[in-house]
């Protein structure tokens, strides 16, 4: 099939809709984008960013890859991060995790998936990070649900390490850092109280996870 045209239907159907609830809305959009957001999550097909904290586009700022990794050496999630933050002057950033990643969970059983394994090395980091903690705990589900907390957790101080952010905080620019979990089994969002807003603070999320 050379063109999807089912997807272009929906488009077209989409467009209508949106400008007929909003006359303006792609106007508005075409002239500026000033999202508060910026997102960075999983690239799962379920945790779509917009949709479940129900924004429209132009709303968010998104960034996502497997198993929501802010790694340093990531040009990517970098930039994104710099535009976002000096650019867009984005109020927070979100780094959204989900019960059930496969990639956190593919990191752990090691069975081997080819090139994707060098990617998920940064999930092992964490697993060797807390592994007295995680396998204190009975049964996978628990310890794979403790490992999706503790990921978000991990990416939420890499995200306060990057110069960016910190010279973003050091210049007086406001920007709150947040960790979120999603749970795909019933759509709700929890925050997992590890909110940084200044350099101060993220001294003390370390202290914690
Ligand atoms: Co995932």
């Amino acid at each position: 099939m050379r063109t999807l045209s089912d997807l272009f239907d929906r488009n077209r159907t989409w467009a209508a809709a949106m400008k007929e609830r909003d006359p303006d809305f792609f106007l508005r959009l075409s002239q500026q984008q000033a999202p508060e957001y910026l997102w960075i999550g999983c690239s799962d097909s379920r945790v779509p960013a917009t949709e479940i904290v129900d924004l429209l586009p132009g709303e968010i700022f998104v960034h996502r890859n497997i198993a929501n990794l802010v790694v340093h050496s990531d040009l990517n999630c970098l930039s994104v991060i710099q535009f976002a933050v000096e650019v867009l002057k984005v109020r927070h950033i979100i780094v959204c995790g989900h019960y059930g990643c496969g990639g956190v969970m593919a990191a752990v059983e090691r069975k081997g998936y080819g090139m994707i394994d060098n990617w998920l090395q940064y999930i092992r980091d964490v697993y060797r990070n807390h592994q007295v903690v995680l396998e204190a705990l009975s049964g996978e589900p628990a310890r794979y649900n403790l490992l999706c907390e503790l990921n978000v957790m991990e990416q939420v101080w890499n995200v306060c390490q990057t110069g960016i952010v910190q010279n973003a905080w050091g210049m007086g620019q406001q920007l709150n850092v947040h960790g979120w979990i999603y749970d795909i089994s019933d759509g709700l969002i929890k925050d997992l109280d590890v909110t940084v807003t200044n350099k101060a603070e993220s001294a003390a999320i370390r202290r914690r996870i």
